[in-house]
């Protein structure tokens, strides 16, 4: 096809890194093209922390859920959804003033707001990811950096509208990792759709999951009482004890946004 579909097909998250340092030209270029990522109304909503502070990195491997490959990869970049920097230019532009010369509330970032930060943030994290990849940098995305806004707000020093949405690590893959396969993703009939969304029925959930259900289970009748993809995943991952601390921790910076 071309050399950009073959990058994209045949990505996959590294989580083991050669102790290499990734050169300043490729890290510089791997931000440029985060930089270039389509952001909405031009706004730039998202900010991006290089953290280079081994100290932090070993925290953060610890409060991410006790994911230790963190404190090893070779670049670590915070990528923060970001409305405090419109907050203060709005502000330094005396918006404020405006709005109480028209007797009108000035508007604070909302929920809408923070959503949008978040898709320009994943979005340039997501071009830095293809980036890397294209340089045969691996990357893996953490989620957990969710988790424990009071610990993670004080580390990086995080103003009210700034909201912590995923950590990316970098680094070239270990030869383990390169002859890793590839993780499976579901048929496309069972995920993309013409014109109407389609609810599965259980049928179609079972020829969705059979492969799955044959790589987890394989002879086995039953793992830890879970006979099932559904049983397992929802006991493994969906109702962990992440979920809940997840969930605590995003309320939390809800509240700081004055939206809980
Ligand atoms: C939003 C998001 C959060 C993720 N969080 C983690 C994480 O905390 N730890 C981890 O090892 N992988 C994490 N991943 C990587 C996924 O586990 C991985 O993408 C998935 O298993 C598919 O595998 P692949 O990327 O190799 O195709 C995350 C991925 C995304 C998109």
């Amino acid at each position: 096809m071309n050399e950009m579909m073959d990058i994209l097909l045949k990505r996959k998250s590294t989580r083991a890194y050669e102790q290499k340092e990734i050169s300043p030209e490729i890290k510089n270029a791997i931000l440029q093209a985060s930089l270039r990522a389509p952001t909405a109304g031009n706004m730039m909503l998202y900010s991006i922390v290089d953290v280079t502070d081994q100290r932090v990195k070993d925290r953060l491997a610890v409060t991410c859920d006790d994911q230790p490959f963190i404190a090893k990869a070779p670049l670590v970049w915070l990528f923060l959804a970001d409305y405090q920097r419109w907050q203060d230019y709005f502000l330094a532009c005396g918006v404020d003033e405006i709005c109480a010369a028209k007797n009108e509330p000035m508007r604070a970032p909302a929920e809408g707001d923070l959503f949008l930060a978040c898709c320009d943030a994943l979005i340039a994290a997501q071009n830095a990811v293809i980036a890397a990849e294209s340089f045969g940098v691996g990357s893996c995305y953490i989620g957990d950096i969710m988790e424990q806004y009071e610990t993670h707000k004080t580390l990086f020093n995080l103003p009210q509208y700034v909201f912590p949405i995923c950590l990316l690590c970098f680094g070239y893959p270990t030869d383990q990792q390169k002859n890793r396969a590839q993780s499976e993703r579901f048929d496309q009939k069972f995920v993309v759709f013409e014109n109407t969304y389609h609810r599965l029925e259980k049928s179609e959930f079972d020829e969705m999951f059979s492969s799955r259900h044959q790589q987890m289970f394989g002879k086995r009748k039953g793992i830890d009482g879970s006979v099932n993809v559904g049983q397992a995943i929802y006991r493994r991952k969906f109702s962990a004890e992440f979920t809940y601390e997840m969930t605590r921790s995003v309320r939390l910076i809800m509240k700081e946004w004055g939206l809980a």
